[in-house]
Order: structure tokens, then sequence, then C-alpha cells
């Protein structure tokens, strides 16, 4: 597993890509796949604002895109003073592609603040199991 301060880096460098004249709300994410492979995806808005992508759906794109199919940690950096969590939709995609004991980190572009499981940001997941 790589350190966390390399998708970090990593996933800052990506941010300052994002393309934002709605919101201004620059956000990156970086993914390490379980080969320790990275992928990286910035927002991209629209002015059809509902063609808007996330950082994160955007990094999953870029991995599947890639062949890989798991996530071992994902890196969220958004501008600010305060971390953002994903939002519901982006929880869900990465429930889909969620490796055991997948990690998500939270940071400011200053500082890595928390980490948590997919299962304490969306709990009770509808996922791949209830098709079965
Ligand atoms: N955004 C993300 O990239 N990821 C999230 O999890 C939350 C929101 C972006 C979408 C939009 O471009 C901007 O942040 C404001 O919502």
């Amino acid at each position: 597993m790589h350190p966390k301060e390399l998708l970090f880096q990593k996933a800052c460098e990506v941010r300052k890509k994002a393309y934002a004249p709605y919101s201004q709300f620059l956000v990156g994410a970086c993914i390490e796949a379980e080969d320790g492979n990275l992928f990286v995806g910035c927002n991209v808005e629209n002015a059809s604002y509902r063609a808007t992508t996330c950082a994160e759906t955007n990094a999953i794109s870029a991995m599947i895109s890639a062949g890989k199919r798991k996530i071992k940690q994902i890196m969220l950096v958004v501008q600010g003073p305060a971390v953002s969590a994903p939002c519901g939709i982006c929880r869900q995609s990465l429930n889909e592609f969620a490796g055991a004991d997948m990690i998500v980190h939270l940071a400011t572009e200053n500082e890595i603040k928390t980490s948590h499981s997919l299962c304490e940001l969306l709990p009770h997941a509808f996922g791949q199991n209830d098709l079965l």
C-alpha cells in the first residue's frame, strides 16, 4: 500500500486542473487500485449543471479504463479550511469497486485530516450482493 502522502500529492496536482467555473469548488481525487497503480480525477463542470462529473467519478473511470476493478484507498482533496466527504452518488460508485477494507482519506489543500471506511460513509449500502 502506498503512503497516503503520495496520493495526497497527486490529488493536489490534479485538483489544480479541475474545471469548475460555476462553483469555483475545485476537487481532486487519487485512487490506489488493487495492484498499486494510481489513478487521478478532477471535477468537470458543465453549463448544463446536471452534466457535471465529480472528481471521484472521473478517477474511477480512469481506473476502469485501465482494466482495474478494486480500490484500496482514495484521497479526496477540496479547497477551503474544512474537508468534504464524497457526495452520495460518489459513495455509491465507490461501493461498486470497493476492495476489502477500502479507506477514504479526506484532505484540504494543506493537510490530510481524516480517514474513513466506506461502511462508515455508506452504511447499509445497496450493492452487487443484493442482486444475486
Ligand atoms: N464535487 C466533487 O467533485 N466530488 C464530490 O464528492 C462532491 C462535489 C464537485 C462537483 C461540483 O463540480 C463541485 O464539487 C460543487 O458541487
